[in-house]
């Protein structure tokens, strides 16, 4: 399957991924998470890209789009990918659907994550993100880790996201709003959009996405 996972800032886009990738046996693929390894990498891509994630504003299409490309051509996303992140914009979307064109393929569904904003705020403020790896992700009341400020996974240790400050997430609410909720309309046009309700346990909004990914009615 070839899906787009779509949702406000700190809706759980990364949380579910990491279930649903593995429920379906396709890789997961971030663009945050990318940049975010460029980033601790000390890489030019890296560079470049910190200066808009901190500012909370979208990373240019340019960069972003040859990134995401890179990295759906990897022998591993051949048989499907749930993209976390990208598209972003239309602009972005275009290119992804010239992309699939080229290759024959075509995008299954885009799983729309709702959330209420009060929760998505609360959902950011708690995060705690792994220095090793930041697909690892904890909440101080949510999903707390089983000793405080380590990573349960690898030992790593837990840390604050430099966008996760009040004024960045607000700019990030407002680009979400303005620049990534019109690809919501772009691909009701094309029949491929399935919301869910993405409040309650991590384990129940899996269960619904994969619902809703399967086609069941109770969805
Ligand atoms: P990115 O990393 O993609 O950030 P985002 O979209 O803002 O999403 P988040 O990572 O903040 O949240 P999430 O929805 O993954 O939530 P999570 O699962 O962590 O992008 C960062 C930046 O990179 C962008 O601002 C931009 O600058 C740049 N960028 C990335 N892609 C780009 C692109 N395509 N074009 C241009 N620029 C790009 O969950 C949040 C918290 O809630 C966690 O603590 C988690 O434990 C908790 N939680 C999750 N689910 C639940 C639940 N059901 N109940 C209670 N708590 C929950």
């Amino acid at each position: 399957m070839r899906i787009v996972l779509v949702g406000p800032p700190g809706a759980g886009k990364g949380t579910q991924a990491a279930y649903l990738a593995k429920n379906l046996s396709i890789p997961h693929i971030s663009t945050g998470d990318l940049f975010r390894a460029n980033i601790s990498q000390g890489t030019a891509l890296g560079k470049q890209a910190k200066a808009y994630m901190d500012a909370g504003n979208l990373v240019p299409d340019e960069v972003t789009i040859a990134m995401a490309k890179d990295r759906m051509e990897q022998p591993d996303a051949q048989g499907g990918f749930l993209l976390d992140g990208f598209p972003r914009n239309v602009s972005q979307a275009e290119a992804l659907d010239e992309m699939l064109k080229a290759e024959s393929m075509k995008l299954d569904a885009v799983l729309d994550l709702e959330v209420p904003e009060d929760e998505v705020v609360k959902r950011i403020a708690g995060r705690r993100v792994c220095r090793n790896e930041s697909s690892h992700v904890f909440h101080v009341t949510y999903a707390p880790p089983k000793q405080e400020g380590v990573c349960d996974t690898c030992g790593g240790e837990l840390y604050q996201r430099d966008d996760d400050r009040e004024e960045t997430v607000r700019k990030r609410l407002e680009v979400y709003h303005t620049q990534t909720e019109p690809i919501i309309d772009y691909y009701r046009s094309q029949g491929l959009v399935v919301t869910i309700a993405a409040l309650g346990k991590v384990e129940e909004v899996t269960e619904r996405a994969m619902s809703a990914l399967r086609g069941d009615r109770a969805a």
